[in-house]
């Protein structure tokens, strides 16, 4: 008697468990930068395009059918992307976040790069049949249109359409959960645009969103194209020093009902943690691109993130980021997308939260005992297994520096205390040479004595 009713109670707390935390997955897709003129007969020195027949030298090497790596992405390059996600996990995607750049800088009219734009539409559309594709903008991409909403008219509801229509954010409500997602248009972040009304507006608009998701125990995902902070490459800022403050003020305010934030932009793997008073509190990822080259004269490998997350909470278990070696895939004519490695087990982590993430950010400061093995998998991450250029001190502590301060004018402190040290370890070693030279003279005269 006692057997069978622990064995039901049992049964129930298990059953309980495992309808209460559904796993979903989500893809996590950005950065395309579709080059519709993108040939192998290309010039690297022509952003990878025929040359005119008369200008050109003839001594430029062959370019790969799939891509390469000083280029924006071929239409071949990005077809075996989306053939990639098709037969992979197709049943349990609840949705795809799309964070911009969609094509190639210095494409075309805008007619034509709209007609570029339809046409990768199209591609998501069949890639997603059943699925909705939550599209954010990015800094090569139109300004918000009647046109364009009309293109993704059918991914959006009419709620979250108007708002897009004028100011290219939107949120959606995810029907059978407590997770709202909630799409910004960052583009409104930057010098240019960072005083006006549309981003003015969005703030507004972002605020109320928020108080009511709060209101409502909702959990949120921000999406959007650039994150806060710097560029860890070179002093580049993509937002305005305002701009970058208040979203920070804002994440920290709300940093209970953020359940992540996802951003593209970079065309590289990295993260962001967002502390308050010296407490981590919520955290952004950044995937990397589609596209293999990266401003001015880097280059990774394409990438495609798939999100495992609790439906019903949000919360991110993990991710599995897939990649396609360029360079082989050109040399054996085929593009074998493959798995690049899984969040947790890669990072030795027990899960995707800020403190996770803080403590991730401590193993790769320079001087941590882990330093060496953590910064290596971090560093090989970050160009999607694509072996760039050395990475020394200074360039890795400006890697630290980027990940955890995100205020602009800390970024530059930290970036400028590590220069300095640096500078005062180079003095420290260049005079020891005299002294310890001094030392063995002082001793040899003493002996000799
Ligand atoms: C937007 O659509 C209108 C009507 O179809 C068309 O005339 C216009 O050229 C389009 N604009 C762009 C930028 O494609
Ligand atoms: C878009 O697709 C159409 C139909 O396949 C094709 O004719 C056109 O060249 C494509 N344009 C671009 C910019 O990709
Ligand atoms: C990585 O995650 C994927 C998706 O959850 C899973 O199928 C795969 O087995 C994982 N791989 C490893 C090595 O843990
Ligand atoms: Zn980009």
């Amino acid at each position: 008697m006692k057997t069978a009713h622990l064995v039901l109670t049992l049964t129930c707390v298990i059953s309980f468990t495992c309808t209460h935390a559904k796993i979903g997955y989500f893809w996590h897709i950005t950065d395309f930068h579709y080059d519709p003129l993108y040939t192998s007969q290309g010039d690297t020195r022509r952003h990878c395009r025929r040359a005119d027949e008369r200008g050109s030298s003839g001594h430029h090497r062959a370019l790969g059918r799939f891509g390469d790596y000083s280029c924006d992405s071929s239409l071949e390059l990005i077809e075996s992307a989306a053939r990639h996600m098709r037969t992979r996990h197709s049943e349990n995607v609840e949705f795809v976040l799309w964070t911009g750049d969609i094509i190639a800088s210095r494409y075309g009219s805008d007619e034509e790069r709209f007609q570029a734009i339809r046409n990768m539409t199209d591609l998501m559309g069949r890639t997603f049949s059943s699925h909705f594709v939550f599209p954010v903008l990015g800094h090569l991409d139109p300004a918000p249109s009647e046109n364009l909403t009309n293109l993704w008219g059918h991914w959006l509801p009419l709620e979250a359409l108007q708002t897009f229509k004028i100011g290219g954010y939107y949120t959606i409500e995810q029907s059978h959960s407590k997770l709202r997602i909630v799409a910004l248009n960052t583009n409104l972040f930057s010098v240019r645009e960072s005083n006006g009304g549309p981003a003015q507006a969005q703030w507004d608009w972002l605020n109320a969103v928020l108080e009511k998701a709060a209101s409502h125990s909702e959990m949120v995902y921000i999406v959007g194209h650039a994150a806060p902070g710097s560029d860890s490459r070179h002093a580049y800022d993509a937002h305005a020093t305002g701009a970058n403050a208040q979203y920070l003020r804002t994440v920290r305010r709300h940093a209970r009902i953020i359940a992540g934030q996802f951003f593209g932009h970079l065309h590289a793997d990295t993260f962001r943690v967002i502390y308050d008073n010296d407490r981590p509190v919520s955290w952004a990822l950044l995937a990397p691109s589609v596209s293999p080259h990266r401003e001015p004269a880097s280059a990774s490998n394409p990438g495609l993130r798939l999100y495992k997350f609790d439906t019903n909470t949000g919360k991110v278990l993990d991710y599995t980021q897939y990649y396609l070696d360029l360079a082989a895939a050109n040399r054996g004519g085929a593009a074998e997308w493959t798995t690049e490695y899984n969040l947790t087990q890669y990072y030795g982590l027990h899960e995707v939260s800020a403190d996770a993430l803080h403590n991730l950010a401590d193993k790769l400061r320079i001087g941590s005992p882990h330093e060496t093995m953590a910064f290596n998998k971090y560093i090989r991450a970050y160009s999607v297994k694509h072996d760039s250029s050395e990475c020394d001190g200074a360039c890795a502590h400006q890697h630290f520096c980027a990940i955890t301060c995100l205020e602009l004018a800390a970024y530059r402190q930290c970036v400028e205390a590590a220069a300095s040290a640096l500078a005062a370890a180079k003095r420290a070693a260049s005079l020891e040479t005299p002294i310890a030279v001094l030392l063995v003279m002082v001793i040899s005269v003493l002996t000799l004595l």
